[in-house]
């Protein structure tokens, strides 16, 4: 019997990760502070055993990206201890770079012996409705420092299909997979879309990166998280936004959903209706 540990089972990738895997019949036990089949806290080693108890696999996400953290090693490391043979990372392409803050932390999953796939998923389309630009998307105006720079957002389900694929089939192993979705398009093509197939009107604004960071921080992102999100924005409004990558369709066998396509599901979805 396998059972597949899903951290963070009640956030944007966790949650659909659940469900893809549970579709396909395979048990699966999701875990977070509050609201998962058991609550586990990162910070608190003494709630681990209960998620760690049995489990054959695991997919790990740092839920606040922070300097000097090093709580998911050690998860990381614990899930090892207690047998897993297939571990899956959400990490970030800038991860790469040895001072960034999941470096470490994909070097012990790639270090880790047994079998690991790392994600470096782009933007997540999904900020646009249910992440944190879901009110300011409501509110009519998305004010950003990306300029008219391009990115090619990812819709997150096809985070959670190569997580799952992952998750339960060797051919992942040893595989860093760039997720992107097909095409890279500016923040104003995007929230044009989104007033499309939503019928309200949203608008993109650009704004100083400075006062970007400080609106962030002003709305309780820790400063150093501030910093490192408006960096990635300034680089999207550079020009130098990652290219679209066809690592869905390797992963999956098809290729990966375009913005409007996941722009209509969450208007049908009921996701930007009031
Ligand atoms: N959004 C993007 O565009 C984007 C792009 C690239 C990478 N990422 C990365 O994606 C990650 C976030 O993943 P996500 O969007 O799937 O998650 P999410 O929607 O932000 O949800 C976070 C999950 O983690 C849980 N959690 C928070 N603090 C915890 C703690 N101390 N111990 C245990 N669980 C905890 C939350 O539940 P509780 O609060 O109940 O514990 C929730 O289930 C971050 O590392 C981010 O950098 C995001």
């Amino acid at each position: 019997m396998t059972t597949t540990l899903v951290l963070g089972g009640t956030g944007t990738t966790g949650r659909r990760i659940a469900d893809h895997l549970r579709s396909a019949g395979h048990l699966v036990r999701t875990a977070s502070r509050t609201g998962s089949d058991v609550p586990l806290d990162l910070d608190a080693p003494a709630t681990w055993p209960m998620a760690l108890d049995g489990i054959t696999a695991a997919y790990l996400v740092e839920p606040a990206v922070r300097a000097g953290q090093d709580r998911l090693a050690r998860f990381a490391e614990a899930t090892i201890e207690a047998g897993v043979r297939r571990l899956v990372l959400l990490s970030a392409a800038r991860a790469a770079e040895p001072t960034h803050p999941l470096h470490g932390l994909e070097q012990t999953v790639r270090g880790s012996g047994v079998g690991w796939t790392v994600l470096h998923p782009n933007w997540f389309a999904q900020n646009f409705s249910e992440g944190p630009w879901v009110r300011s998307v409501l509110d009519g105006t998305l004010a950003l420092p990306a300029g008219d720079g391009r990115t090619p957002f990812i819709d997150a389900d096809d985070i959670a299909a190569v997580a799952a694929a992952a998750l339960t089939d060797d051919r992942h192993h040893g595989r860093t997979y760039e997720l992107t979705g097909p095409e890279a398009i500016t923040f104003r093509e995007a929230t044009d879309i989104i007033s499309r197939v939503s019928g309200r009107t949203v608008e993109y604004v650009d704004v100083d990166p400075s006062e970007h960071t400080k609106r962030q921080i002003v709305n309780g992102v820790p400063p150093e998280t501030a910093e490192l999100l408006t960096d990635i924005l300034v680089t999207i409004a550079n020009g130098h936004a990652g290219a679209p990558t066809d690592h869905v369709e390797q992963a999956l066998g098809r290729p990966a959903r375009s913005f409007a396509t996941y722009a209509a599901q969450a208007a049908a979805d009921g996701r930007w209706k009031v």
